[in-house]
């Protein structure tokens, strides 16, 4: 066959020039060097140069797939979400991640789970940003940049340290919940497939009528919890730092849909106010024997990405993203998150990322933003308008869209949301319905995370542990003498 009758298109450059020559640069004769006018060798190296974002500053390491939004109860007399409709199916994109490792680190680390999903709801998108645990280590954001940094490599050594982590838990009660569920079998599932996703914050879901509750999402795997033991972990990562990954993708490939359970769990406002502890607390769960879970659809993914930076990669999922009929609430964890996400996008992939094709609504745009680095998308829709009031038309208001007016109160002031709250009945009760083996394996774990830990910061957290129970503590103290007699 000739190149001419070929069927596979013309290799080009950037700028559409069909290249002839894509094996050997342009020398002064053949054993002379390159000349600098081969722009096409430069374009290839400065692009290469150049093929790296940053990051996500926490979350980076994570994987993806398509998929689908299903509402198969009926819940329409608390919210006007489209996507929340009897018999709604919505598209989907979900990205699982760890938390604390860097874009390489392997899956199979025992970390929090991210559980993210981004719902192209057809007015507009929804964005749920959870975790495979229900609670979080903190309560206000203005500790979560310390949180993260004890979490990362030591500024001389470069190292993860153990001991700055457990320095900082342990001079923080509030994570003792979220602590117990890392270390607990929790922490080490052996893939997105086989843990649960929950929603975290307090959500809101409204009516048009005005009519306000509380929510919380739950997403239950209908593929059944498996986790791995450290010692597991360690042989799979041995074979492969992308076990979760390649779990997830092969099962997509080779045809199965994994699917959760959707639910919800739902709080009217003078429910919150009877309350003994602040339902907007995220280091707190709501006991679902008091706000029984609801189930109202399926989330299912049966499409791997195409192309994993653009889809996964360039994904920009944010709290703040929220449509009609879902609003946020006082925790005061997502009004940090609200601001942190759009802002780390913004850095990361531009000013423009909500309008690259995995973040792009399914819905027009009418958006009186304006021009910008890589304004990339073609020209305003609304070109005499782009500004407001104007004599021309172009895009308006529609009340119909209002979330109903909330009620605050009290003195502005630096509150502290750690006084009088009790940080250890919740884990008590976490601790309680653990059975013999799965305490074991959490005493080990904890020990064997806390190797090398200054003595003083272990004694300190055990003694935490004890004031959740004293089961707890000597379990850990008992586990700390078997990993080191010299404790
Ligand atoms: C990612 C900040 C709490 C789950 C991120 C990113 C930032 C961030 C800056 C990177 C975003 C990006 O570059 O796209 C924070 C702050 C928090 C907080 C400031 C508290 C105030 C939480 C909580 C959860 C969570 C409570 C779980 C309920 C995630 C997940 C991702 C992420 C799943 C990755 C999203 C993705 O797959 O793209 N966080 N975070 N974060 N965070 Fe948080």
């Amino acid at each position: 066959m000739t190149t001419q009758d070929s069927p596979r298109p013309r290799l080009t450059t950037a700028s559409g020039a069909p290249v002839a020559d894509d094996r050997n640069s342009l020398t002064a004769g053949p054993r002379g060097p390159i000349l600098l006018q081969d722009w096409r060798l430069v374009e290839k190296l400065a692009h290469l140069n150049r093929e790296r974002i940053p990051e996500r500053v926490v979350h980076a390491k994570g994987c993806g797939a398509h998929g689908r939004l299903r509402i198969t109860g009926d819940i329409s007399d608390l919210t006007c979400a489209a996507a929340l409709q009897p018999g709604a199916e919505t598209p989907v994109i979900a990205r699982f991640s760890t938390a604390a490792g860097e874009r390489g680190a392997a899956d199979l680390e025992r970390d929090v789970r991210g559980f993210a999903l981004k719902i192209y709801t057809p007015e507009g998108n929804w964005d749920l940003v959870g975790a495979n645990t229900p609670v979080f280590f903190v309560r206000d954001p203005m500790k979560v940049p310390d949180l993260f940094h004890a979490q990362r490599r030591h500024p001389r050594s470069n190292l993860r340290s153990p001991a700055a982590m457990w320095d900082f838990w342990s001079l923080t009660p509030e994570s003792l919940h979220q602590v117990t569920m890392l270390f607990s079998d929790r922490g080490l599932p052996v893939g997105p497939m086989h843990m649960n996703g929950y929603g975290g914050h307090a959500y809101s879901l409204w009516t048009r009528e005005g009519a306000r509750v509380w929510v919380k999402f739950h997403f239950k795997t209908c593929q059944g919890h498996r986790h791995y033991t450290n010692a597991e972990a360690r042989q799979v990562v041995g074979r492969s730092r992308d076990g979760a990954q390649e779990a997830l993708f092969a099962a997509i490939e080779e045809g199965a849909v994994p699917r959760w359970r959707v639910q919800i769990q739902v709080m009217t406002q003078d429910q919150a106010e009877a309350l003994p502890f602040d339902p907007f607390d995220l280091t707190r769960v709501w006991p679902q024997a008091d706000f029984p879970p609801i189930e109202i659809g399926v989330l299912e993914l049966d499409r791997n990405p195409d192309d994993h930076f653009a889809e996964i990669e360039q994904l920009a999922l944010s709290p703040s993203n929220v449509v009609r009929g879902i609003g946020h609430s006082p925790d005061r964890m997502l009004q940090g998150r609200i601001f942190a996400y759009p802002d780390a996008q913004r850095h990361r992939l531009g000013v423009h990322h909500q309008a690259l094709p995995v973040n792009r609504p399914r819905r027009p745009v009418h958006a009186r933003h304006r021009d910008g680095a890589m304004r990339f998308f073609g020209p305003a829709p609304d070109p005499d308008a782009w500004y407001a009031p104007n004599s021309f038309g172009g895009p308006r208001e529609d009340p119909a869209f209002a979330e109903p007016p909330l009620d605050l109160h009290g003195p502005a002031d630096r509150h502290d949301p750690r006084e009088g709250a009790d940080d250890f009945v919740q884990p008590r009760a976490l601790f309680l319905r653990l059975d013999e083996g799965q305490r074991r394996r959490l005493f080990a774990n904890i020990a064997e995370s806390m190797h090398g830990v200054p003595a003083e910061i272990a004694e300190r957290q055990v003694l935490l542990f004890q004031q959740v129970h004293p089961d707890y503590g000597a379990g850990v103290c008992a586990a700390l003498d078997a990993e080191d007699p010299q404790f």
